[in-house]
Protein backbone atom coordinates (compact mmCIF):
# COMPACT_ATOMS: atom_id res chain seq x y z
CA UNK A 1 0.00 0.00 0.00
CA UNK A 2 1.28 3.49 -0.89
CA UNK A 3 0.01 6.33 1.04
CA UNK A 4 1.52 9.58 1.31
CA UNK A 5 3.40 10.66 4.33
CA UNK A 6 4.40 14.38 5.97
CA UNK A 7 5.01 16.36 3.33
CA UNK A 8 2.92 14.87 0.76
CA UNK A 9 6.13 12.01 0.69
CA UNK A 10 5.31 8.85 -0.39
CA UNK A 11 5.57 5.68 1.84
CA UNK A 12 4.90 2.56 1.87
CA UNK A 13 3.25 0.43 4.62
CA UNK A 14 3.50 -3.09 5.30
CA UNK A 15 1.07 -4.60 7.78
CA UNK A 16 1.08 -8.04 9.56
CA UNK A 17 -2.36 -9.89 10.75
CA UNK A 18 -1.70 -9.73 14.41
CA UNK A 19 -0.77 -5.86 14.49
CA UNK A 20 2.76 -5.07 13.49
CA UNK A 21 3.80 -2.82 11.09
CA UNK A 22 6.55 -1.18 9.07
CA UNK A 23 6.74 2.34 7.20
CA UNK A 24 9.20 3.16 4.64
CA UNK A 25 9.57 6.57 2.70
CA UNK A 26 10.64 5.86 -0.92
CA UNK A 27 12.43 8.80 -0.02
CA UNK A 28 16.07 7.29 0.99
CA UNK A 29 13.68 3.70 1.12
CA UNK A 30 13.85 5.17 4.72
CA UNK A 31 12.56 2.85 7.49
CA UNK A 32 10.87 5.27 9.48
CA UNK A 33 8.54 2.73 11.61
CA UNK A 34 8.48 -0.42 13.02
CA UNK A 35 5.71 -1.92 15.98
CA UNK A 36 5.66 -4.87 17.21
CA UNK A 37 2.13 -6.84 17.81
CA UNK A 38 1.23 -4.41 20.50
CA UNK A 39 1.53 -1.37 18.31
CA UNK A 40 4.65 0.12 20.14
CA UNK A 41 6.85 1.67 18.28
CA UNK A 42 10.63 0.08 17.84
CA UNK A 43 12.52 2.77 16.00
CA UNK A 44 13.72 6.05 17.04
CA UNK A 45 12.49 9.16 14.77
CA UNK A 46 13.35 12.74 15.97
CA UNK A 47 10.46 14.74 16.74
CA UNK A 48 12.75 17.66 15.40
CA UNK A 49 13.10 15.44 11.85
CA UNK A 50 12.53 17.54 8.91
CA UNK A 51 11.33 15.26 5.77
CA UNK A 52 11.83 17.44 3.26
CA UNK A 53 14.59 16.37 0.57
CA UNK A 54 17.71 17.08 0.50
CA UNK A 55 17.82 16.95 4.20
CA UNK A 56 18.02 13.55 5.32
CA UNK A 57 15.23 12.02 7.88
CA UNK A 58 16.89 12.02 11.42
CA UNK A 59 15.91 8.76 13.40
CA UNK A 60 14.34 5.60 11.62
CA UNK A 61 16.92 3.31 9.38
CA UNK A 62 18.70 5.66 7.45
CA UNK A 63 20.63 3.85 4.53
CA UNK A 64 24.46 5.05 4.38
CA UNK A 65 25.76 4.46 0.84
CA UNK A 66 28.05 4.96 -1.16
CA UNK A 67 30.14 6.55 1.35
CA UNK A 68 30.14 5.77 5.36
CA UNK A 69 30.14 9.41 7.08
CA UNK A 70 32.73 11.61 5.74
CA UNK A 71 35.64 8.71 4.61
CA UNK A 72 35.61 10.15 0.77
CA UNK A 73 34.98 13.11 -1.32
CA UNK A 74 31.03 12.91 -0.67
CA UNK A 75 28.37 14.16 1.55
CA UNK A 76 28.16 13.00 5.43
CA UNK A 77 26.83 9.13 4.52
CA UNK A 78 26.67 9.17 0.59
CA UNK A 79 23.25 10.36 -1.30
CA UNK A 80 21.02 6.99 -1.10
CA UNK A 81 19.40 8.62 2.23
CA UNK A 82 18.36 11.51 0.08
CA UNK A 83 17.58 10.27 -3.44
CA UNK A 84 13.66 8.91 -4.61
CA UNK A 85 13.70 5.32 -4.71
CA UNK A 86 10.52 3.70 -6.56
CA UNK A 87 9.26 0.55 -6.25
CA UNK A 88 10.11 -2.52 -8.41
CA UNK A 89 6.02 -4.00 -8.74
CA UNK A 90 7.73 -7.20 -10.55
CA UNK A 91 10.19 -8.06 -8.00
CA UNK A 92 12.49 -10.98 -9.12
CA UNK A 93 13.47 -14.60 -6.63
CA UNK A 94 10.28 -14.57 -4.71
CA UNK A 95 11.19 -17.17 -2.10
CA UNK A 96 9.15 -18.83 0.55
CA UNK A 97 10.59 -16.79 3.39
CA UNK A 98 9.85 -13.31 2.22
CA UNK A 99 6.58 -14.70 0.28
CA UNK A 100 5.49 -15.83 3.97
CA UNK A 101 5.80 -11.78 5.00
CA UNK A 102 4.50 -9.19 3.87
CA UNK A 103 7.88 -7.25 0.98
CA UNK A 104 8.39 -4.15 -1.10
CA UNK A 105 11.38 -4.31 -3.70
CA UNK A 106 13.04 -0.46 -3.84
CA UNK A 107 15.50 0.54 -6.53
CA UNK A 108 17.72 3.52 -6.94
CA UNK A 109 19.70 3.79 -9.92
CA UNK A 110 21.97 7.02 -10.51
CA UNK A 111 20.79 10.17 -12.35
CA UNK A 112 23.03 11.79 -14.49
CA UNK A 113 23.31 14.17 -11.75
CA UNK A 114 24.35 11.16 -9.41
CA UNK A 115 26.66 10.65 -12.05
CA UNK A 116 28.63 13.76 -12.44
CA UNK A 117 29.15 13.35 -8.57
CA UNK A 118 30.17 9.81 -8.24
CA UNK A 119 30.72 8.68 -11.69
CA UNK A 120 28.98 4.73 -11.58
CA UNK A 121 26.26 3.28 -12.75
CA UNK A 122 24.88 0.84 -10.18
CA UNK A 123 21.53 -0.77 -9.61
CA UNK A 124 20.65 -0.80 -5.44
CA UNK A 125 17.19 -2.90 -4.60
CA UNK A 126 16.51 -3.17 -1.15
CA UNK A 127 13.57 -5.81 -0.09
CA UNK A 128 11.86 -4.53 2.80
CA UNK A 129 9.76 -7.20 4.33
CA UNK A 130 7.50 -7.44 7.50
CA UNK A 131 8.02 -11.24 8.50
CA UNK A 132 4.87 -13.42 9.72
CA UNK A 133 5.89 -12.84 13.54
CA UNK A 134 6.84 -9.07 13.22
CA UNK A 135 10.44 -9.51 12.45
CA UNK A 136 12.34 -6.89 9.98
CA UNK A 137 14.20 -7.78 7.06
CA UNK A 138 16.37 -5.26 5.01
CA UNK A 139 17.98 -7.35 2.04
CA UNK A 140 20.34 -5.45 0.03
CA UNK A 141 21.65 -6.26 -3.63
CA UNK A 142 23.92 -3.75 -5.31
CA UNK A 143 25.05 -4.57 -8.74
CA UNK A 144 27.84 -2.83 -10.87
CA UNK A 145 25.97 -1.90 -13.97
CA UNK A 146 28.68 -0.27 -16.24
CA UNK A 147 29.24 -0.77 -19.64
CA UNK A 148 32.53 0.45 -19.75
CA UNK A 149 34.87 -1.70 -17.47
CA UNK A 150 35.30 0.35 -14.59
CA UNK A 151 35.06 -1.29 -11.14
CA UNK A 152 33.81 0.85 -7.92
CA UNK A 153 34.13 0.79 -4.69
CA UNK A 154 31.69 1.35 -1.72
CA UNK A 155 31.45 1.40 2.50
CA UNK A 156 28.01 1.30 3.65
CA UNK A 157 26.03 1.40 6.73
CA UNK A 158 21.66 0.19 7.57
CA UNK A 159 22.02 3.67 10.57
CA UNK A 160 19.47 2.44 12.41
CA UNK A 161 17.98 4.06 15.16
CA UNK A 162 16.94 2.06 18.03
CA UNK A 163 13.92 3.17 20.22
CA UNK A 164 15.02 2.76 24.02
CA UNK A 165 13.48 3.86 27.39
CA UNK A 166 16.36 5.76 28.57
CA UNK A 167 20.20 5.29 27.09
CA UNK A 168 21.33 4.57 31.11
CA UNK A 169 20.10 1.27 31.10
CA UNK A 170 20.93 0.00 28.03
CA UNK A 171 23.77 -2.55 27.13
CA UNK A 172 24.79 -3.36 23.54
CA UNK A 173 25.91 -7.47 23.83
CA UNK A 174 28.33 -8.98 20.94
CA UNK A 175 30.80 -6.15 20.49
CA UNK A 176 33.02 -6.82 23.66
CA UNK A 177 36.95 -7.36 23.48
CA UNK A 178 37.07 -6.34 19.75
CA UNK A 179 38.78 -3.82 18.59
CA UNK A 180 37.58 -0.37 17.05
CA UNK A 181 37.74 2.63 15.28
CA UNK A 182 37.24 5.76 17.56
CA UNK A 183 35.61 8.32 15.43
CA UNK A 184 36.05 10.99 18.66
CA UNK A 185 39.74 10.28 18.48
CA UNK A 186 40.27 10.67 15.04
CA UNK A 187 39.69 7.16 14.33
CA UNK A 188 42.54 6.03 16.36
CA UNK A 189 42.44 1.99 16.84
CA UNK A 190 41.64 0.76 20.41
CA UNK A 191 40.14 -2.76 21.97
CA UNK A 192 37.15 -3.00 23.91
CA UNK A 193 37.30 -3.73 27.22
CA UNK A 194 34.14 -5.26 28.58
CA UNK A 195 31.86 -7.73 27.60
CA UNK A 196 28.70 -5.30 27.68
CA UNK A 197 28.90 -1.75 26.26
CA UNK A 198 27.43 0.83 28.35
CA UNK A 199 26.93 4.58 26.99
CA UNK A 200 27.24 7.31 29.99
CA UNK A 201 29.17 10.08 27.24
CA UNK A 202 28.98 10.69 23.67
CA UNK A 203 30.40 7.55 21.82
CA UNK A 204 30.84 6.99 18.44
CA UNK A 205 32.91 4.02 17.50
CA UNK A 206 33.21 1.28 14.28
CA UNK A 207 33.29 -2.08 15.91
CA UNK A 208 35.22 -4.31 13.27
CA UNK A 209 34.81 -7.87 12.37
CA UNK A 210 32.06 -8.36 14.24
CA UNK A 211 29.46 -11.49 15.26
CA UNK A 212 26.60 -12.08 12.89
CA UNK A 213 24.29 -11.33 15.85
CA UNK A 214 24.55 -8.16 18.34
CA UNK A 215 21.67 -7.85 21.01
CA UNK A 216 20.72 -4.38 22.96
CA UNK A 217 19.03 -5.17 26.24
CA UNK A 218 16.38 -2.16 27.19
CA UNK A 219 16.65 -2.43 31.30
CA UNK A 220 13.59 -0.48 31.88
CA UNK A 221 11.49 -2.12 29.35
CA UNK A 222 12.87 -5.60 30.00
CA UNK A 223 13.20 -5.69 25.94
CA UNK A 224 16.49 -7.07 23.94
CA UNK A 225 16.46 -6.10 20.31
CA UNK A 226 18.25 -8.77 18.11
CA UNK A 227 20.22 -7.48 15.12
CA UNK A 228 21.50 -10.35 13.01
CA UNK A 229 23.38 -9.22 9.89
CA UNK A 230 25.09 -10.77 6.88
CA UNK A 231 28.11 -9.39 4.42
CA UNK A 232 27.82 -6.46 7.10
CA UNK A 233 30.74 -7.13 9.24
CA UNK A 234 31.42 -3.80 10.99
CA UNK A 235 28.94 -2.25 13.72
CA UNK A 236 29.10 1.46 14.38
CA UNK A 237 27.66 2.22 17.91
CA UNK A 238 26.27 6.46 18.09
CA UNK A 239 24.90 8.59 20.81
CA UNK A 240 25.24 12.49 20.38
CA UNK A 241 24.88 12.99 23.94
CA UNK A 242 23.96 16.24 25.14
CA UNK A 243 26.48 18.48 23.72
CA UNK A 244 26.46 17.36 20.54
CA UNK A 245 22.81 16.80 20.49
CA UNK A 246 22.22 21.01 20.93
CA UNK A 247 24.61 21.54 17.90
CA UNK A 248 21.78 19.42 15.47
CA UNK A 249 18.73 21.13 14.16
CA UNK A 250 16.75 18.48 13.67
CA UNK A 251 17.15 16.42 16.92
CA UNK A 252 15.66 17.65 20.08
CA UNK A 253 17.83 18.38 23.37
CA UNK A 254 17.19 16.04 25.39
CA UNK A 255 16.39 12.93 23.08
CA UNK A 256 20.22 11.23 23.23
CA UNK A 257 17.92 9.87 26.26
CA UNK A 258 15.71 7.85 24.25
CA UNK A 259 17.87 6.01 21.23
CA UNK A 260 21.20 4.33 20.59
CA UNK A 261 22.30 3.67 17.23
CA UNK A 262 23.47 0.40 16.31
CA UNK A 263 24.46 -0.01 12.70
CA UNK A 264 25.52 -3.10 10.78
CA UNK A 265 28.04 -1.86 8.11
CA UNK A 266 30.82 -2.21 5.86
CA UNK A 267 33.64 0.41 6.69
CA UNK A 268 37.14 -0.85 7.35
CA UNK A 269 37.51 -2.81 4.25
CA UNK A 270 35.31 -1.14 1.32
CA UNK A 271 33.61 -2.99 -0.75
CA UNK A 272 34.91 -3.39 -4.68
CA UNK A 273 32.32 -4.74 -8.06
CA UNK A 274 33.71 -5.89 -11.18
CA UNK A 275 30.82 -4.73 -13.77
CA UNK A 276 28.87 -7.55 -13.78
CA UNK A 277 28.98 -8.43 -10.23
CA UNK A 278 26.51 -8.00 -7.51
CA UNK A 279 26.92 -7.68 -3.60
CA UNK A 280 24.22 -8.61 -1.06
CA UNK A 281 23.89 -7.93 2.54
CA UNK A 282 21.04 -8.63 5.02
CA UNK A 283 20.11 -6.93 8.26
CA UNK A 284 17.24 -8.71 10.44
CA UNK A 285 15.95 -6.84 13.60
CA UNK A 286 13.59 -8.92 15.90
CA UNK A 287 13.15 -8.69 19.36
CA UNK A 288 12.63 -10.82 22.53
CA UNK A 289 11.38 -10.03 26.47
C1 LIG B 1 27.08 8.07 12.77
C2 LIG B 1 28.48 8.57 12.70
O1 LIG B 1 26.98 6.87 12.07
O2 LIG B 1 26.20 9.02 12.20
C3 LIG B 1 28.56 9.90 13.42
O3 LIG B 1 29.38 7.62 13.26
C4 LIG B 1 27.55 10.88 12.85
O4 LIG B 1 29.87 10.42 13.33
C5 LIG B 1 26.17 10.25 12.89
O5 LIG B 1 27.56 12.08 13.61
C6 LIG B 1 25.06 11.12 12.31
O6 LIG B 1 25.34 11.53 11.02
P1 LIG B 1 24.36 12.49 10.25
O7 LIG B 1 25.06 12.85 8.96
O8 LIG B 1 23.09 11.74 10.02
O9 LIG B 1 24.14 13.68 11.14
Amino acid sequence: EITKGINGLDKVILRQTQGSGVEVYLYGAHVTSWKNGQGQELLFVSSKAIFDPPKPIRGGIPICFPQFSNLGTLQSHGFARNRLWTVDNNPPNVTSEVANGVFVDLLLKPTEEDLKIWPHRFEFRMRVTLGPTGDLMLASSIKNTDADGKLFTFTFAHHTYFSVSNISGVEVKGLGKLDYLDNLKNRERATEVGDAITIKSEFDRVYLSTPTEISILDQEKKRTFVVQKDGLPDAVVWNPWEAKAKTMADFGEDEFKYMVCVEAAAIEKPITLKPGEEWKGRLQLSTRL
